[in-house]
């Protein structure tokens, strides 16, 4: 079994969505009992959450059903997981900041898009409309990329 853990701040706007569509295309390539796809937020306000109703909305008309419920990362998902992929690099930071064993594990999901694309997934949360499907344009981009890293290692 492989795994990955998608980590942005809140848990509720970006890493589900990356959760979600990381489902699909794991989904998509026959690999659903050979993956583990999760989500969490370095900060532990929206526990027990739904993603955004935005997050969802935007998702779902892409054709992503969004599900998960926020929880806040542990050092023990850092352990556990084959892959962290962090949202932007304040999320990569704390992360590194809460690995007491293995770091190598953790990266950036602009690690997985091409050099035109800014490095971090700008936070939607206090902008607009499209900040939400601009998300989702860099996570569909990254993911099948993700997937390639995560079966080859
Ligand atoms: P996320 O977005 O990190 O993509 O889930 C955020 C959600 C909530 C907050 C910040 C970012 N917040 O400050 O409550």
């Amino acid at each position: 079994m492989r795994s990955v853990l998608f980590v942005c701040l809140g848990n509720i706007c970006r890493s589900p969505a990356a959760e979600g569509v990381m489902l699909d295309v794991v989904d998509n390539a026959g690999l659903s009992d050979a993956v583990q796809v999760d989500s969490a937020g370095t900060g532990g306000w929206h526990v027990g959450n739904m993603a955004d109703s935005r997050m969802r909305a935007a998702a779902n008309r892409r054709g992503y059903d969004l599900q998960s419920r926020a929880r806040q990362v542990t050092a023990d998902d850092i352990e556990q997981f084959d892959l962290v992929i962090a949202m932007d690099q304040s999320n990569l930071e704390n992360l590194k900041r809460l690995a007491v064993g293995r770091a190598d594990n953790i990266h950036m999901l602009g690690e997985y898009l091409d050099a035109d694309n800014p490095p971090d997934v700008p936070d939607p949360y206090y902008g607009g409309e499209s900040g939400f499907d601009q998300v989702l344009d860099m996570i569909e981009r990254a993911c099948p990329e993700i997937l390639k890293t995560l079966m080859e290692s």
